[in-house]
């Protein structure tokens, strides 16, 4: 009988009765390849036995900047904090163990078969485990290290290796390896940029997950086609490159998705915008029922349009229809009436890509009442440039400029090219920037918001700008042209426009104060809102 035989019927529930204590326990040995000089480190082996691990050293005047899970921020003393994972502490004995149940786990679960949401699939992974730990007898050890096996060995075989400690944390942004020494760095939400205490040895570990990764999005990534761009099946976004475009050896970026975006709300939290100008944009981007804006919302990598653009789209009415185009679908809006479009990559060969403008020009045939431009960049400002100008009004997008002026010249120079007189059916320019606010540090800032008029080519008014000293933006004309055509276009007169405002402006105060911030109860209060209207 062969060893899987042995296995497998050590592992079926039926035949329980059947079952050989020693049996496992043989096939352990038989399998067992330990590396014992690493087992202080808390070694941590890939299936193809590429190293990865992480680095329990500690610091003599090394103060604990914040804890949480497994997770502890440290001063270390140097330019950036460490985040230290902190692991099960595992003897060389379990580390042995864990590399036997893996190779025997490898043999007779068949991950092709689990989910290809690398999250889910774990977690399936961790329980088929569990259950052949638990009913080896042979093993004898506690729950607990029962547990911590089938996480480790299912986090090896059917997620990302140790990258998961840090995808599986909510307050990460960002996780990056930097070649040639394959430093692992995060972006964390309260404590910007530390330095993990991950240890990777090997290109090979890095490599290895890369493939996973685009496995998992059905892509190909080697030495032909060394660059990666996709979104995965649990919403976040990995970039890799490979040599011989990374010339220091592989590189990973993981823009992580979070399952509760932000809203409005938070941004005001969080001091990105105020009150005011939220409930300017507020108005702006809802029209009133009669005037909806065409809005670009501008900015640098990261500096958070996306979310913007996000928090924004969530003012549409519930009974507008809504197309949304992108290169990786971000948007998370709590819209029903809502068909989201994704470009796709050409394949190997060259052939089957589907462009942002082609999807562009098709939704153009789908009826929309609003479109969502993910990130504006070539050919397709033209198309939606003739979209607002043809009466798609209330269209959005993103575009990377640092300023509302930068914004006009980059859409109208190439490979834009949107032509003057067309430019000026844009209504609106959001800009944000990474800003170091004194004694805070750098944060996200509307720092402009101005609108655009003329006939012939496009002229900026500026209405709020950033105000240093303060830390906030501020009106600095109240003339605006917006409530000027919300005016025209829904017969509502003036200072019931401005009543109106700062209505909204109060109850995005009060929705503050009172925490009403995820999207579920953000959603539900201003439906609830709009049908008062009504
Ligand atoms: N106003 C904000 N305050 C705090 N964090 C933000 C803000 N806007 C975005 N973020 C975070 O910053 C990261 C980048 O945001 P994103 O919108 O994708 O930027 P961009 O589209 O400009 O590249 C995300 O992790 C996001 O959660
Ligand atoms: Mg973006």
């Amino acid at each position: 009988m062969s060893e899987l035989d042995d296995i497998q019927k050590l592992l079926s529930p039926k035949k329980e009765s059947e079952r050989k204590e020693t049996t496992v326990k043989n096939a352990l040995d038989t399998v067992k390849t330990a590396n014992e000089s690493f087992s202080d480190l808390g070694i941590i082996e890939s299936s193809e036995g590429l190293l990865g691990l992480i680095s329990e050293k500690r610091v003599s005047n090394e103060k604990v900047i914040e804890s949480y899970g497994n997770v502890e921020i440290v001063d270390v003393g140097k330019d950036l904090y460490q985040y230290r994972v902190r692991i099960p502490n595992l003897t060389t004995a379990d580390h042995e163990i864990i590399q036997s149940i893996q190779k025997i786990a490898t043999k007779i679960i068949d991950i092709r078969k689990e989910s290809v949401n690398a999250k889910i699939r774990r977690v399936a992974l961790t329980e088929k485990i569990y259950d052949m730990v638990t009913k080896t007898r042979s093993l004898n050890v506690s729950e607990t290290k029962m547990k911590a096996y089938a996480d480790i060995i299912s986090r090896e075989m059917g997620g990302y290796g140790l990258f998961d400690y840090l995808l599986d944390d909510d307050q990460l942004e960002e996780v990056m390896v930097v070649p040639p020494k394959l430093d692992v760095y995060v972006f964390h939400r309260k404590h910007g940029m530390l330095l993990t205490n991950i240890i990777i040895e090997s290109d090979g570990y890095v490599h290895n997950v890369i493939e996973r990764i685009a496995r998992d999005v059905s892509r190909r990534v080697d030495t032909n086609t060394p660059l990666l761009d996709a979104r995965l099946p649990s919403g976040d976004r990995v970039n890799a490159t490979l040599k011989p475009a990374s010339v220091d050896g592989p590189s990973l970026t993981i823009r992580k998705f979070r399952e509760d975006p932000y809203t409005i709300v938070d941004l005001v939290k969080f001091k990105t915008l105020n009150p005011e100008a939220a409930a300017f944009l507020w108005l702006a981007v809802e029209g009133m029922q009669g005037y909806p804006s065409n809005v670009l919302v501008s900015g640098g990598t990261s500096s958070g349009k996306t979310t913007f653009l996000n928090c924004i789209s969530m003012f549409i009415r519930p009974t507008d229809r809504v197309l949304s185009i992108e290169d990786t679908a971000e948007l998370k809006l709590p819209l029903e009436h809502w068909i989201r479009l994704e470009t796709k990559p050409p394949s190997v060969e060259g052939t089957g890509e589907v462009s942002m403008d082609v999807l562009l020009k098709n939704s153009l045939r789908m009826r929309p009442d609003r479109i969502i431009v993910g990130e504006v960049r070539h050919d397709e400002a033209f198309t939606l440039f003739t979209a607002m100008n043809t009466g798609h009004q209330g269209s959005m997008g993103t575009i990377h400029a640092n300023s509302s002026e930068e914004t006009l010249v980059r859409l109208m120079s190439p490979p834009m090219n949107v032509p003057e007189q067309m430019a000026t059916a844009l209504n609106l320019i959001v800009v944000l920037n990474r800003i170091n606010v004194p004694k805070i540090g750098l944060k996200r800032r509307v720092t402009e918001i101005a609108e655009v008029s003329g006939v012939k080519k496009p002229e900026l008014h500026l209405l709020y700008s950033w105000d240093a000293e303060r830390d906030e933006i501020v009106m600095i004309d109240k003339n605006s042209l917006t409530k000027k055509l919300i005016h025209r276009y829904s017969g509502v007169s003036l200072p019931q426009i401005d009543a109106e405002m700062d209505l909204r402006m109060q109850l995005l105060t009060e929705a503050a104060k009172t925490n009403i911030s995820s999207l579920g109860a953000f959603s539900t209060f201003l439906r609830k809102y709009y049908e008062k209207q009504r």
